[in-house]
């Protein structure tokens, strides 16, 4: 079977971490490293938070710290969902792993540019560490196969009435990668507000009963609290994992190309994905965006990845 190359770059984050189940034991994924942004909480806390996570579930892949500014705007975290930590909700075995010495941007040049053009770039964070290593070494463009985003919407946002949390904490990385000419797959809240983990769902993964299956139960737990105090949904929305369940299982979404522009330049609506998926501007399509999403399938997915674990 071909594996699917991918760099996995990621703020975890509680949805993050369960992308990280996913992308760890995938037969179907080639896991080449997992680097770190600041973005639902300081670099030093998602970067420890990976490494909790890849080394309790025995996930032997390289960590690589990046950007722990975003590229213009002031820094912004997500403690109100994701906790002081970041993660917030698990307690982990104390913690030996560390993170790679190399910078996160630089294992990305140096990666893709070693490559034959066959690697995924997944982000499940905010943009920086890909808009950075696009500036610092053009060449790697034309290497990426594709990008694989969690972020954005066609409909509102959740950070503000126009923009999503990846997007509007770093805009301008976010216009580098959407302007980069490169294959993107946009998985925004208009499908990722589908797949809410309802108290059924966090059962039915617990029932499983391995170590992933545990560390689901207790990253919901928090995760679904403070969904419901700031949204008042009863199952908190599993945005980060879709863009791994759509590389394991391409059918799981629909996706439509359109022309999408990232707002850089208001002050309401910074960070907005402007999509035009009716092509009333007659631009080129730069993006394929996601547009519905098999939830039963998707929730089939996170169970089998789960039961990878032993
Ligand atoms: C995104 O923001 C973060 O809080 C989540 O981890 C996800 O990547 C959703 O807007
Ligand atoms: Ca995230």
């Amino acid at each position: 079977m071909e594996k699917t190359k991918i760099i996995l770059d990621c703020d975890p984050g509680h949805d993050d971490a369960v992308a990280i189940i996913l992308a760890g034991k995938n037969p179907k994924i080639d896991l080449l490293g997992i680097t770190i942004v600041s973005g639902n909480q300081t670099l030093d806390k998602t970067v420890r938070n990976a490494l909790n996570v890849t080394q309790h579930l025995e996930i032997d892949v390289p960590v690589y710290g990046g950007c722990s500014e975003p590229m213009v705007r002031k820094k912004v975290v997500a403690g109100d969902i994701h906790g002081e930590s970041g993660l917030d909700g698990p307690v982990f075995p104390p913690l030996e792993r560390k993170a790679e010495p190399e910078h996160a941007v630089n294992f990305i040049i140096k990666t893709l540019m070693e490559s034959e053009g066959d690697i995924t770039v997944v982000t499940t964070g905010p943009m920086t560490n890909l808009a950075m290593a696009m500036r610092m070494e053009p060449n790697i463009v034309p290497k990426i196969k594709q990008i694989v985003l969690m972020g954005g919407a066609i409909a509102n946002g959740n950070v503000s009435p126009a923009a999503e949390f990846n997007i509007m904490a770093d805009a301008e990385a976010a216009y580098v990668c959407f302007t980069s000419g490169r294959p993107m797959t946009m998985v925004g809240l208009d499908v990722t507000r589908k797949v809410l983990c309802y108290p059924e769902i966090v059962e039915r993964m617990g029932r499983i009963g391995n170590r992933a299956s545990k560390l689901f139960v207790d990253l919901m737990g928090h995760f679904c609290k403070t969904q419901k105090e700031v949204f008042g949904w009863e199952g908190g929305p599993l945005h980060d994992p879709v863009t791994l369940a759509y590389l394991i299982d391409p059918s799981v979404l629909k996706v439509k190309p359109m022309n999408v522009r990232i707002d850089i330049r208001s002050t309401e609506s910074y960070g907005r994905t402007n999509c035009d998926p009716f092509d009333y501007l007659h631009l080129p399509h730069t993006a394929d965006v996601a547009m519905d999403i098999d939830v039963e399938r998707f929730w089939d997915i996170i169970e089998e990845n789960i039961r990878l674990y032993g």
